[in-house]
């Protein structure tokens, strides 16, 4: 028998958590075929791995990289950003936004939300299942959760109402289906429209439709700022009375008020897994976030979509409106504006008007909430923004709870994206692993393999054991790292040495090969 590729000398860590061992691992038609002392085998290709870790590839656990896959090559830095760190999955469809299902009375909406967050290259499919005949040329596997927001723009559009008996059924029959063909889980975005316009009970009978699949009901919470308890125990029950998993998005807690307030929210995440209830997280490793600029907003500023939010952005009296909620809040609205303040408040992406990347809402003029307001009106809401909301010690509690894993919140757009799309995974591995020491190397590694392959159900990866799909990366511990900064967030990893994907080696030194991504 002979080997495609060996990879000796080694240290594997296998991703359940147990400590590296020194091992050979020998892969051949796809799969993991050794491990254990390949000295003697014969192969097509043989690694010298020695003083690398090999480890299974990682599962970037919340991406945005639905359709990263359809922009074009001189983009190249954008589309492989993931994978030169080591990330051979993603899992996308993140925060209520997936590009189907296109389906029902409102179904070209579903193309206006995602075009909202993702620019011209969006595009939304009828199901899960044509999505899946369009996608190629992936960089990486995608493990697609359905998105509530998509589902509810297709069925009732952006407005701000309740479904009725019909609507939910419809919503309901939605969810099954993508299920059905195989979505990894159901996200939901409470902070976005038209996800924002959503009733607790309508998440629950949405997430019903988990039952019996083992599947997630993922959530970016209504509110992480001065609502973030609340929140959390809103997300808790939902998986309670639907009866399924839940799994919290990027979990923080935003605005100088709410600083060192992960140790009440974990506290609550832990007490409802005392009681049996099956609740994980995943974090990324940064104190900023990143979204849509006009996320900002107050909803009633969102409703009945794109259109009619840039129409009132050219009303006076409702600019003077939002300026005073900014100020003085809204119940129940988790008011991210006053939780970054001007000051840390940055432009990522702009396709229309890329000169303004990387400049603070206080630089854009005179007024910064006018100038903010005039953006987003000329740019048609098509805008996303850094935020620095968050505080360091926050940051790391959460990487180092038991239930949480790692989770880029990465959205593949050119111009100044986070740093987070090129630099979560190495950050963990050479900041927090290797310089803080929040977690130990093994744990670190299970947190970005085999816990996510658990929660959405990827039985076939996220573990280094024979007969898994060999998905692998080779890196050096002792160096490994990112580069990539706010001001340079494309820069490439260092001390990534190889990347396997579904088998095949698909970066060596930096170099990356042509794209044989699946869509799981
Ligand atoms: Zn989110
Ligand atoms: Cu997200």
């Amino acid at each position: 028998m002979s080997l495609d590729l060996r990879i000796l000398g080694g240290s594997v860590i296998d991703g359940t958590g147990m400590p590296a061992r020194r091992a050979d691992v020998g892969v051949r038609d796809g799969r993991i075929d050794a491990i254990g002392d390949l000295r003697a085998a014969t192969a097509r290709e043989t690694i010298d791995a020695t003083d690398h870790v090999v480890a299974p590839g990682f599962i970037d656990s919340h991406t945005h990289g639905d359709v990263a896959w359809s922009l074009p090559d001189e983009h190249l830095d954008v589309k492989t950003a993931e994978l030169r760190q080591g990330v051979t999955t993603e899992v996308t469809g993140n925060c209520g936004f997936s590009p189907f299902p296109a389906d029902g009375p409102h179904a070209d909406q579903v193309t206006a939300l995602m075009g909202a967050l993702l620019g011209s290259a969006a595009t939304a499919w009828p199901d899960l299942a044509a999505y899946r005949g369009s996608a190629t040329g992936m960089y990486a596997n995608i493990a697609p959760l359905v998105g509530h927001g998509s589902i509810r723009a297709a069925i009732l559009g952006f407005g701000d109402r309740a479904p009725d008996a019909a609507e939910l059924r419809a919503m309901i029959g939605l969810a099954e289906r993508a299920l059905a063909q195989g979505a990894v889980g159901i996200s939901s975005g409470l902070v976005y429209a038209p996800g924002l316009y959503s009733r607790t009970d309508e998440l629950i009978a949405v997430a019903r439709a988990l039952r019996g699949t083992g599947r997630p009901y993922v959530t970016h919470m209504r509110g992480e700022t001065d609502m973030v308890a609340d929140s959390v125990r809103e997300a808790i029950q939902i998986g309670r009375d639907a009866g399924v998993p839940v799994h919290i998005s990027h979990h923080k807690t935003s605005g100088k008020e709410n600083w060192g307030r992960t140790a009440e929210t974990l506290a609550i995440i832990d007490a409802a897994r005392a009681e049996g209830l099956d609740v994980t997280i995943d974090v990324y490793p940064y104190t900023a976030g990143s979204t849509l600029l006009h996320s900002i907003l107050p909803p009633w500023a969102l409703a009945d979509g794109i259109e009619a939010m840039v129409a009132r952005l050219g009303d006076r009296a409702a600019r003077d409106r939002i300026s005073r909620d900014f100020r003085d809040g809204l119940p129940g609205w988790q008011n991210q504006q006053r939780a970054a303040g001007w000051e840390g408040i940055v432009i990522a992406s702009c396709a229309g008007r890329p000169q303004l990347e990387g400049r603070r809402a206080t630089e854009l003029g005179p007024d910064p909430a006018e100038a903010v307001f005039d953006l987003i009106e000329t740019e048609r809401g098509r805008v996303t923004m850094i935020a620095h909301t968050m505080r360091e010690d926050d940051v790391e509690r959460v990487i180092a709870h038991s239930a949480s894993m790692i989770g880029s919140d990465a959205i593949p757009l050119p111009g100044k994206p986070h740093p987070r799309l090129a630099g979560t995974f190495v950050r963990i591995l050479g900041h927090y692993v290797r310089e803080r020491g929040i977690v130990d190397l093994p744990t670190a590694m299970r947190k970005m393999t085999a816990l996510p392959a658990a929660r959405f159900g990827l039985m076939d990866r996220g573990l280094l054991e024979r007969g898994k799909i060999a998905d692998l990366v080779v890196f050096d511990p002792a160096t490994v790292l990112d580069r990539a900064t706010y001001d340079q967030p494309l820069l490439a990893p260092v001390g990534v040495r190889l990347v396997v994907l579904n088998g095949q080696v698909v970066v060596r030194a930096g170099n990356v090969a042509e794209p044989n991504g699946a869509m799981l």
